[in-house]
């Protein structure tokens, strides 16, 4: 597929107004995506799973405009008017336009809201961004009924992609890949791609609680985190290393080798901290309390053997992922050790998901 597949087909009809409502979650990566070339082109590929507790939902109304020269909308978040979201927004919709041309012809109006708490950390632009193309592309199959659902379903994936990276691995479920890679068949830069390999069936329900440590503005906006790799010293050994681990997890996902999977997870995770650390300028984006915690359950994992490691996104906060069979011991844990470290003794469960779901009105 090439950028020219996703402009559409001729439309067929134009209704006068209408509306359509999607839920997408929100995804943890395995193996990051940290760095980008013009327009939203990864500098390597990357692998998430799909979650399914932390989701937005988004309604999208429109109504046809006598005239069609410029793209208009009014955006409602949680119930109320957010227009320090809309600049955002706008950009996406001028950056999708040639993608959907139907834009202009409609005043849309834009309703979102999170499953998870105001400001918990957790950045919702992949769900965000993943909920609105899905409406985007409810609306082109108004227009285009012929349109197929695989196609649907991709172009979905490559409209979210250019609203924020990692969204496009929001769409579908279990696990996403993303990024063209030799040894995967049908990667691609442009949108994800559901893992094509077989995968354990320990890993379909894994679990993954969000331990929210800082619940504020992150340090840094990932739009500055991605440029901090131009330039960097260690660029290049850290892009080939994400190559490299994608093919090392083929096997450890197909058989289910927690003990590899956990040294993979984790040194993902310290490398992304790593190079923040290390560009210029400089972050530190984990706290106290996130160290604190990784020590705990290195200490845990030693101590019970029990297969529970962390990833973490470009914030504190410290993603648990464990299979879901280790889950009583792992909650007991959670409220004895680690709850005390999280804002307000927060922290959020949420398991790997099947992706995106219409939401009938
Ligand atoms: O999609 P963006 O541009 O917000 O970048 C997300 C980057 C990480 O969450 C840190 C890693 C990833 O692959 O999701």
């Amino acid at each position: 597929m090439t950028e020219k597949d996703f402009l559409p087909n001729p439309y067929q009809e134009f209704p006068d107004k209408g509306g359509v409502s999607w839920k997408a979650p929100s995804n943890i990566a395995l193996v990051k995506y940290w760095g980008k070339k013009p327009v939203q082109i990864p500098a390597n590929p990357s692998i998430s799973f799909t979650l399914d507790n932390c989701a937005t939902t988004t309604s999208l109304s429109f109504a046809k405009k006598e005239k069609s020269d410029s793209i208009s909308f009014d955006l409602m978040f949680e119930g109320r008017p957010k227009d320090d979201f809309k600049p955002k927004i706008q950009t996406f919709l001028e950056r999708v336009e040639r993608y959907v041309p139907f834009l202009k012809a409609y005043h849309f109006t834009i309703e979102t809201s999170n499953s998870f708490p105001h400001s918990s950390g957790i950045a919702s632009s992949a769900s965000g961004m993943a909920a609105l193309s899905l409406c985007l592309m409810d609306v082109e199959k108004q227009l285009d009924p012929d349109l197929d659902e695989t196609l649907f379903y991709q172009k979905a994936s490559y409209l979210a992609r250019l609203g924020s990276g990692s969204a496009c691995r929001s769409i579908k479920g279990h696990l996403v890949q993303w990024g063209q890679h030799a040894n995967i068949p049908n990667s691609s830069d442009l949108y994800g791609l559901e893992y094509p390999f077989e995968v354990h069936a320990d890993f379909k329900g894994y679990c993954d609680t969000i331990l929210l440590v800082h619940k504020g503005q992150k340090q840094v906006s990932s739009t500055v985190g991605h440029q901090l790799m131009h330039g960097h010293p260690y660029a290049a050994n850290r892009f080939q290393q994400a190559f490299d681990h994608l093919d090392q997890l083929k096997p450890i996902l197909k058989n289910g080798d927690l003990e590899d999977f956990i040294k993979l997870v984790e040194s993902e995770a310290l490398t992304l901290h790593a190079m923040m650390m290390t560009s210029m300028p400089c972050f530190m984006l984990m706290k106290p309390d996130t160290l604190e915690i990784i020590q705990k359950i290195w200490q845990y994992r030693e101590e019970t053997k029990t297969p529970v490691c962390f990833t973490l996104d470009a914030g504190a906060n410290v993603h648990l992922l464990y299979p879901s069979s280790e889950k009583d011991k792992v909650c007991a844990f959670i409220e004895d050790e680690l709850a005390q470290h999280c804002e307000n003794g927060q922290y959020i469960h949420d398991y790997v998901g099947a992706g995106a779901v219409k939401i009938n009105g």
